[in-house]
């Protein structure tokens, strides 16, 4: 484990949540503890609490809710063990390394970095050196000046394979960590090492954190690929990473929209023009973990980054993957928009030959992703025939059973069932007329799937129905406890176990380990244990994982949790469950969390409004029924409390 037992508690001690809160947000003292508007949902009046003496925070008005490192976590949009980092750096406090080889692994990835971050200060040198001349003078005939050159930290590998080997073996770097940081290649004959860049433009890039990581040699002239890249290394997984992340990080928390462009160029220029949000893949397409990665640039409920593709079929067809990584992942309030590039154009050529306006007027037009998937389909086809028409019936709703959350699928396939209503002049033909709701809850479903297109049954996988983790099924051993548990305890014991047996999706889901309400105590232990363990060695499976567990005194705890006779109907969390089933599953978990949070704070508003008859109980009662009803879709106006 990364921190030794009171190591955080420590931290936690030493550090009052106001005055870590109080640097990021405005507080104001009420008596013992201290109020503020939400940083996590937009509030105009104070609804966010917090107690130093508890060391808590809790917004009354979207429930975000845990201890300052939590907080740090979700302001900063830090990991964490990158929060405790930083509150480490403010408390004075050394950040402990407890095992040997966890000393020796930040140790090697210490030296790693540095390595890198040396490379990346010499090919920066090496531009206002002799032969750096050529190189320079390309960068400023595409319009990049010193400044810009700075900024991005620009650089040139010379043709000389060499320099770069003497340099940093002067600075004292072993040959295998150049090889390793996939700076240098050895050829097998026993010649020198070399360098992998040889006089290229380099585009240094950095990981969430802003470290140099790897690089992005473009040629300037010659024969050759245009660009090369590092290869996979400890320090850089070109799928999970971006070109420009860690500035988008900050941009887009203060506002800017996200923006994903195509190459290197492009994203430094959207940058100098005013779009800080920009930032690329890395010489492949936008997989489906940079997609999640995006949605995680943005602090607040509704996420949707921009994605630019050329006007071309290229751009068509790359625009298609996207879509195809993209809709398994939709959630309320959680997408993209598709912007199309003039033909010819990328964002870098376009700036530099319209403007900003220009690029602007592309971004205003960025189509909503509903209208992307109808485009894919009808775009250029002839659909005169009942044949042709049932074919594109079938394409779209292909599509749809793509989408795991029911509730966007819901209302996917009302407007695709209104788009073909409309292009096919068919009025009221509609039996059983579907909303969000009647899809969310398997009700009737346009044009669903008679012959196998819905959503796979897989074995094991008998827990997507709604509501049911408010109502577990009655376990077949012994009960557990006397009354039945809370559909948050519920979750809370779902969501540990799924790490347990799917510690690969600790990554994806630490915020909300993060911030869980502590319901019974040794699930809280389980979940501090996890947080720490899985913080520092994020690629441990789930064996080991176990036996990191045992070592913190938990060996009975877990094994109580993992009992299949009190285990939920949770098929996802269970280990045989394939990563993606799980990962599905959490989601939706999820999902229904948020919502049974909310139906909770609303009952106690309308209590509020029937004993207090006041404008604002009665405008906090509108404004959740508003938030579940876009949240979900699913909660009758009752009109009870009007
Ligand atoms: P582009 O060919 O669109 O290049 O490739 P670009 O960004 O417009 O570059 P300039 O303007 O000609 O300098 C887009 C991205 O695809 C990757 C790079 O990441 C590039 O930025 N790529 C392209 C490669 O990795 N290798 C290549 O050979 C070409
Ligand atoms: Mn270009």
């Amino acid at each position: 484990m990364a921190f030794p037992p009171g190591f955080l508690d420590e931290l936690r001690a030493r550090l009052p949540l106001s005055e870590v809160a109080g640097r990021r947000i405005r507080v104001v003292r009420t008596g013992r503890e201290f109020k503020a508007c939400c940083p996590f949902h937009n509030e105009k009046t104070p609804s966010f609490t917090l107690s130093d003496q508890k060391g808590f925070f809790h917004c009354f008005g979207c429930g975000a809710h845990g201890d300052i490192i939590g907080f740090v976590m979700r302001h900063d949009n830090l990991s964490f063990p990158e929060a405790v980092e930083v509150l480490a750096g403010l408390a004075g406090m050394q950040v402990p390394r407890a095992s040997p080889e966890e000393r020796k692994r930040f140790e090697r990835e210490k030296t790693l970095y540095d390595l890198v971050e040396h490379a990346a200060r010499w090919f920066e040198s090496r531009l206002y050196v002799a032969d750096g001349g050529a190189a320079l003078g390309y960068l400023s005939k595409r319009g990049l000046d010193d400044a810009a050159v700075a900024r991005f930290r620009l650089g040139y590998a010379p043709a000389d394979g060499g320099g770069l080997i003497r340099h940093l073996a002067k600075a004292g770097f072993p040959e295998t960590d150049m090889i390793e940081a996939g700076l240098a290649r050895k050829p097998d004959d026993g010649r020198a090492a070399y360098s992998f860049f040889r006089d290229r433009v380099m585009f240094p890039v950095a990981d969430r954190r802003g470290r140099v990581v790897a690089f992005g040699g473009r040629l300037i002239a010659g024969d050759g690929p245009k660009y090369i890249n590092t290869a996979e290394t400890p320090l850089f997984h070109k799928g999970r990473l971006l070109y420009g992340l860690s500035r988008a990080r900050q941009t887009v928390a203060d506002g800017a929209i996200a923006i994903v462009a195509e190459g290197y160029m492009d994203v430094i220029t959207l940058v100098l023009a005013g779009f800080g949000g920009a930032v690329a893949p890395l010489g492949t397409a936008l997989t489906e973990e940079q997609i999640v990665e995006l949605w995680r640039l943005y602090p607040g409920r509704v996420k949707c980054p921009v994605l630019c593709f050329d006007g071309d079929g290229a751009g068509r067809r790359a625009a298609e993957r996207a879509v195809e990584r993209v809709l398994p992942h939709l959630a309320p309030d959680q997408s993209v928009k598709v912007a199309f590039m003039p033909e010819g154009e990328d964002p870098d050529t376009l700036i530099r030959g319209g403007g900003v306006a220009a690029m602007q007027s592309v971004l205003d037009r960025a189509l909503p992703l509903a209208e992307v998937v109808w485009r894919l389909e009808v775009t250029g086809r002839d659909f005169d025939t009942p044949e042709a028409r049932a074919g594109l019936k079938a394409a779209l709703d292909e599509r749809m059973s793509r989408i795991a959350d029911r509730t966007v699928q819901g209302f996917y396939r009302d407007e695709m069932r209104k788009r073909l209503d409309e292009k096919f002049g068919r009025t009221a033909q509609v039996s059983g007329h579907s909303s969000g709701r009647a899809a969310a809850e398997g009700g009737a479903r346009p044009f669903v799937a008679q012959r196998g297109y819905g959503p796979q049954r897989r074995p094991g996988f008998n827990n997507r129905g709604g509501g049911k983790f408010g109502s577990p099924p009655p376990p077949q051993g012994p009960l557990p406890s006397c009354r039945p548990r809370s559909a948050v305890a519920v979750g809370q014991r779902i969501l540990l176990i799924t790490m347990l047996n799917h510690p690969e999706l600790f990554d994806e889901f630490h915020d909300h380990l993060g911030t869980i309400v502590d319901a019974e105590s040794h699930l809280a232990q389980i979940r501090l244990a996890l947080l720490e363990t899985l913080g520092a060695k994020p690629d441990l499976g789930p064996e080991a994982l176990l036996a990191a567990l045992n070592l913190h005194g938990l060996a009975e705890a877990v094994a109580k949790l993992l009992d299949r006779s009190t285990m939920p109907h949770a098929g996802f969390a269970r280990i045989e469950a394939p990563t993606e089933e799980a990962r599905f599953g959490l989601h939706d978990l999820f999902r229904q969390a948020g919502r049974t949070r909310l139906t909770v704070e609303l009952d106690g508003a309308r209590r509020q409004l029937s004993s207090r008859l006041d404008q604002e109980s009665l405008n906090r009662v509108t404004g959740l029924r508003r938030e579940i009803k876009s949240g979900t879709g699913d909660i009758e106006d009752d009109s009870g409390d009007s």
